[in-house]
């Protein structure tokens, strides 16, 4: 299949038509791109699995355009979801939802519950105009990291699906935070940019810890979203500057990402900045593992620790090391 690429208001309106008509579309958010169907066609919603060769028990996130579209998708709205609405949305929040009958079961891999969010991204709010609700997990091939520009997806998903839509690089660069809000106590199952700080300024949450059940969060068992080379979260700058050499000695090539005031730390060594601040990190990170992967034989990231923005930075990061296993 051609997987035509391209971007503005004609390609947006090829994409729609393609939704309506069945067919999977990728589309920029300001997370990460999303590779959509119609949110209420199971024969389209199977292409996505097809496509990403993605396990058929981790569910997908509904996409809308807004807020009165949920009625027609859950079973009733809870007040918090308004009031995360206003402080968030549109934005990179994913809130989860008991469904109802309208949303088919290949979306939500069978669970009662549905995840659903309000992309900002104005080409993801026009298409979603255009088609209605769209059902899209991130725009990779399964276990891959997620695609945060067109040349990403193509690289992934390029002959598989009929259209990429070009909106440039994703602003935020790591997926949206989830919170599931089923239960007594809203729980963050996914962190991200927006962070536990920021959400307790509406509502109390949680953090999941302990088991993770299938029925909880699906995603939360598929470990590695990992680069196609070996991928280490060093835990300090002697750690990082040994398995280096080590590497290097074996006649690889490795490449660190460290925060930009530690760069110069490791010498001579092969680096490349992640940024300065939290912002910067997060969208970069992806970036950089996809460009580290087609280089280098081994990528190793700093530990950046836990504060704030960095936890959700740290997840992803240990997402992607796969210590060579790949
Ligand atoms: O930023 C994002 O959220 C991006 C853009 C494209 O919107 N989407 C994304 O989708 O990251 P995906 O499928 O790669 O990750 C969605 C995660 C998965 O880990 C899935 O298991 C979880 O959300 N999820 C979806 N529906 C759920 C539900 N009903 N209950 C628990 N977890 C759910
Ligand atoms: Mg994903």
């Amino acid at each position: 299949m051609l997987t035509k690429i391209g971007s503005g208001q004609e390609y947006i309106a090829m994409g729609a038509e393609l939704i309506k008509a069945g067919e999977v579309v990728a589309f920029p958010t300001e997370t990460v791109y999303g590779l959509g169907a119609d949110a209420q066609n199971s024969a389209a919603v199977a292409k996505i699995f097809e496509a990403k060769g993605r396990p058929s028990d981790n569910p997908l996130i509904v996409h809308l355009n807004e807020f009165a579209q949920l009625n027609a998708i859950v079973e009733s709205i809870p007040k918090l979801a308004y009031e995360l609405y206003n402080a968030f949305c549109p934005g990179p929040l994913t809130m989860i939802m008991k469904k109802n009958a309208n949303i088919p079961d290949i979306v939500t891999a069978g669970l009662d519950t549905v995840g659903v969010r309000f992309p900002s991204h104005p080409a993801a709010r026009e298409l979603i105009k255009q088609s209605g609700p769209i059902a899209a997990p991130s725009a990779n091939a399964s276990k891959h990291v997620s695609p945060t520009k067109a040349s990403h997806v193509m690289e992934d998903l390029g002959g598989k699906i009929p259209l990429i839509i070009d909106g440039g690089s994703c602003d935020i660069g790591i997926e949206s935070t989830i919170i599931d809000l089923t239960g007594a106590i809203p729980t963050i199952l996914r962190p991200g940019i927006i962070t536990r700080e920021m959400l307790e300024k509406v509502c109390k949450v949680n953090y999941h810890t302990g088991e993770v059940r299938t029925a909880l969060a699906p995603g939360m068992k598929y470990v590695h979203y990992s680069p196609h080379c070996a991928c280490v979260v060093g835990d300090n700058t002697d750690s990082i500057a040994a398995l280096y050499d080590q590497s290097v000695a074996k006649n690889q090539k490795a490449i660190i990402l460290a925060k930009e005031d530690t760069v110069t730390l490791f010498g001579a060594r092969e680096c490349w900045s992640l940024g300065k601040d939290g912002k910067e990190v997060a969208n970069r990170l992806y970036a950089l593992l996809h460009e580290g992967e087609k280089k280098y034989d081994l990528i190793l990231i700093e530990n950046l620790g836990d504060d704030g923005v960095f936890y959700s930075i740290m997840n992803r990061a240990r997402k992607a090391e796969n210590r060579g296993s790949r």
